[in-house]
């Protein structure tokens, strides 16, 4: 199944939700309970995925901006970070874009639906962009690590390894570059 089969949306808040259920509690709550408040206090904005036939909500994802900023305990990582950007743009902040929750309901995961959902915010945040915005991170669920390393996510720290989240980041100039040529 891929994401062209569904419609497309980004959440209002006068919208009335179609069934999602994810096998965690907390991104079913955010969806049903919190989304319209992020949006209306324009805390975050949250995309949907419907399958329209179903009637059921696949997926949905929630961005905010964020940014990348020097931390003094991680020099090593900053300089390696440092060497992928030209000299005379390195800064001690990058814009970034925030995943603040990706979900995929149960009836539709493991399928490929969160790689394409990856995939479309990548694609998102490198063509037509208003604001400039280099890297994509997430605090991702300690579970979840492997499916963003999968879509080629790093971590920043190791200080977080035993953290019930970890923070992650993918660098979007590569695939720009790679899908410019
Ligand atoms: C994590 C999640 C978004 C993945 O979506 P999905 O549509 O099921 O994933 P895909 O089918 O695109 O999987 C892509 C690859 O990642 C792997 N993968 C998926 N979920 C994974 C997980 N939780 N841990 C490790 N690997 C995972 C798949 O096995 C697949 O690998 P393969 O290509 O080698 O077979 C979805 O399972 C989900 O909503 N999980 C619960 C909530 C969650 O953890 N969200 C992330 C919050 S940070």
């Amino acid at each position: 199944m891929s994401l062209s089969s569904f419609e497309f949306l980004p959440l209002t808040e006068d919208f009335e939700f179609l069934p999602f259920h994810s096998k965690d509690k907390d991104l079913n709550d955010f969806l049903f309970d919190d989304a319209k408040r992020y949006l209306a206090e324009l805390m975050a904005v949250t995309y949907l995925f419907i399958d329209p036939q179903a009637q059921k909500t696949v997926a949905y994802f929630s961005l905010l901006n964020d940014k990348v900023a020097y931390d003094p305990e991680e020099r090593s990582f900053w300089n390696r970070l440092n060497r992928k950007i030209s000299n005379r743009k390195r800064r001690k902040t990058y814009p970034s874009v925030k995943i603040g929750r990706l979900a995929v309901s149960e009836d539709y995961s493991g399928q490929g639906i969160g790689c394409e959902i990856l995939n479309f915010i990548k694609h998102a945040f490198t063509h037509g962009n208003r604001t400039g915005c280099r890297f994509i991170t997430v605090d991702a669920y300690a579970a979840a690590t492997d499916f963003y390393i999968k879509n080629g996510f790093d971590f920043f720290t190791k200080k977080d390894r035993n953290d019930a989240t970890r923070l992650m980041y993918f660098d979007l100039k590569p695939f720009k570059d790679a899908l410019d040529k």
